[in-house]
This record gives structure tokens, sequence and C-alpha cells, in this order.
């Protein structure tokens, strides 16, 4: 199964089927859209709503359905309460997007009784979400004008940070980015935030970006900051470090094939371009710590929003992501697998584990 960025993904097996898909439509709006609810066990699913002109509705389910199981693991691994679960609107944002449809798609996410927790995406913005918190009480991701989380960026490239902490730490025995060259593919809102953490840390830093501007900002505060024409140029550079932070599928055969550095830990979503190359990282001696892990401090950020945020305890929460990043790479060590395969294990054992006690009566 391909999605609609390229990317190709496991098809789901009979005991993989999503709890609730449903589907949603206001013609007099113009919204069409699909609500994947994944999993329950640990939670309400929590998901952003990607709004995207899919070709047809077959695409948009396939999105739909790989984004929320994905979901289902990042949260298990994030320690929150929360299944897995996602939404597509399929329509262009650039011409389709209005108050109406929003405020429609948010009735439709209230009748699901708190049964999924939306939140921003590829195409949604967090004032979109406070025009969809007009209809509905399940929504994050809002304005901090409108008592939201805002910009996520800032706790995901902080988990980033923890995570590439925790592989250094396995890789070289110290945690301390100092010294180590980090290549970072992709310097927008996720990416410039890293670079600052790392600078911070004591790293070089050399960068790439497809915009000029993005990488002009950076090199305009940080002139020590190098950079390289493309992503290219950047995965075969002299580094230690890779992190890709721009789009999905970073690391493809060829890549990981002229890689040089020996950790791979970026924002990026997706970044294994088919399933297999995970191994191909482990042959290498190349040490990958999982996207989703790594990358959980944006749902961190938002789901803390449901109880009221507070930045202080969500990023707490988000420096976990050094121990857990810590802990699959102790079991991968252990079970004899590449990494990705140790996180999707430990994800699972807590959805199975916390997931069951649920059954556990507690009286009227
Ligand atoms: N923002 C979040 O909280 C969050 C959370 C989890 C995961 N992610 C993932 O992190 C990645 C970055 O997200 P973001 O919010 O920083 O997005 P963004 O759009 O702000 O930044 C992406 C940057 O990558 C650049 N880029 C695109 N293609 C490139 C290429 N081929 N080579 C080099 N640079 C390229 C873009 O010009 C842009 O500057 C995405 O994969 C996203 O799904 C983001």
């Amino acid at each position: 199964m391909t999605d609609v960025f390229g990317l190709s993904h496991q098809e789901p097996s009979r005991n993989s089927r999503h709890e609730q898909v449903v589907f949603c439509a206001d013609d007099r709006s113009g919204l069409y859209a699909i609500i994947a609810i994944y999993s329950t066990a640990l939670g309400p699913g929590l998901g952003g709503t990607r709004f995207y002109p899919y070709p047809d509705e077959q695409a948009a389910l396939a999105d739909v359905l790989n984004l929320s199981r994905a979901m289902a693991y990042k949260n298990a691994l994030a320690g929150l309460d929360h299944g897995g679960a996602k939404a597509v609107i399929i329509g262009d944002p650039a011409t389709d997007k209005t108050e109406a449809l929003l405020r429609a798609y948010g009735r439709f996410v209230q009748s699901l009784g708190g049964r999924y927790y939306t939140a921003c995406d590829v195409g949604t913005y967090s004032e979109d979400m406070d025009i969809v918190g007009r209809e509905c009480a399940y929504v994050t991701g809002r304005t901090l004008a409108h008592g939201g989380a805002g910009d996520s960026s800032i706790l995901t490239a902080y988990g980033v940070f923890q995570g590439m902490r925790a592989a250094a730490a396995h890789r070289y025995g110290d945690p301390s980015l100092r010294g180590k060259r980090v290549g970072v593919e992709g310097v927008g809102k996720v990416g410039h935030r890293l670079v600052e953490h790392l600078l911070e840390d004591g790293a070089e830093v050399v960068i790439c970006d497809v915009n000029d501007q993005a990488v002009e900002r950076v090199r305009h505060r940080h002139p020590e900051v190098d950079s390289l024409p493309d992503a290219a140029a950047l995965a075969t550079a002299d580094i230690d470090v890779y992190a890709p932070c721009a789009l999905g599928g970073a690391l493809t055969d060829d890549t990981v094939a002229t890689l040089r550095a020996t950790i791979v830990c970026g924002g990026a979503n997706n970044q294994l371009a088919h399933p297999g190359v995970e191994k191909q990282l482990a042959d290498r001696g190349i040490l990958y710590a999982p996207d989703y892990v790594v990358n959980s401090g944006g749902v961190i950020q938002v789901a803390d929003e449901i109880a009221g945020f507070n930045m202080e305890r969500a990023k707490a929460r988000a420096a976990q992501i050094f121990a857990t990043t810590q802990k699959i790479f102790a079991i991968a060590d252990d079970e004899g697998v590449p990494p990705a395969v140790a996180a999707d294990r430990l994800a699972e054992r807590r959805m199975s584990e916390v997931g069951r006690l649920r059954a556990i009566w507690l009286g009227r």
C-alpha cells in the first residue's frame, strides 16, 4: 500500500483492523472527511486533521488508515493516555477551507462523543482548530489566545534533541553532542529549533534546505553554521549525525548506502522509504532512532492542552523521550532486532498490558 506522499506501508494484518472509520459529508460547505480510529486501548484517539487534495477517496482512505495506526504507536510510546486516530479532509486547503466547512467538521468530531480528539496536521493550523473548537469540545492544537498549546514544533524539536542525546550516549558513551558534526536536512519549524539546541550543546552544525530563505534565516543568526546545496550532498557529507527534518522518505536504499553518519535521528515523519530500510541501516552499523519515537514532543505538547496547557509539565514529559529512546536501543540489542522493530514491540506491549486493565471491573 502506498500513500499520497509515495511512501509504502505494510498492509494491515487481520488482527490490526481499525476500531471505527467514519465518513463525514456536508454538501453545502463542501466538507468531505474521513475520521479513522485505530485503537482506543489507551484512551481516546488523538491525531491531527490533514487537509489535502487527494486524487480520490481511496487515496484519502489509505492515508487516514495508515496515519491513524501510526498515531497509536506514537501515542503509546509517548506515554500518553491516548489511542491512535487521525482525520483527513479531502480538498485544497488554499481554496476550499471556509469557516462553515471547519465548523461542520467540528460537529462531526463532536458527534463521536470524545472517542476522537483532533489537532493540526498538513494543511491545518492552530487558527483552524480555534474554529473547529467553536463546535466541538474535543480539539487540541489551538492558539495560545484560545487556551491552546500553540506551535507544537517547540517540543517536537526538543524531543528530537533528547532522542539524539540518547543515541549519542548509546553510540559514543556520552549524551553530549559537543564536537560532533550534525547535518540537519530541512530548517523549517522543527529543523531550525533543533539547530538552536545543537549549537547550545556545542555541536558543529551543517544544514540544507530547498528554501534559500530558510537557510539564510539560520545563517544570519548563526554565521558559524555551514550549509550544503542539497539533501544528497548532506547525506554524503562527513557528518556524525544525520537529522532528516524535511519530508518523509529521506532514508532510501541509495541514501543508506552512501551515508557516512553513524547516527540517524531527526524530526521528519516516515523517514524509512520502505520496510526493510531499518535492517539496511543496522547492517551498516548506523544507529537509527525511530522517527515516531523522537518526534513525539509535538503530540505531547498538544495532549497537555486537554488538562489546561502547562508548558513546564509538557516539557518534562517530552524530556522522557531520552529514556524511551535508550530503552528501545536496549531492547534492540537484547532481542537482536533493529531499533524500529524494538519500538513497535514496546508500543504493542504497552497497548496490550495497559489496555487490558480496562477489563477490571470498577464496581458501580
Ligand atoms: N511541526 C511539528 O510539530 C511536527 C511534529 C512531528 C513531526 N513533524 C515532521 O517534521 C518534519 C518537518 O516539519 P515542520 O513542521 O518543520 O515543517 P516545515 O514545513 O516548517 O519545514 C520543512 C522544511 O523542509 C524543507 N524541505 C522540503 N523539502 C526538502 C528537501 N528535499 N531538502 C531539504 N529541505 C527540504 C522546507 O523548505 C522547509 O523549510 C515533517 O516531516 C513533519 O511531518 C513535525
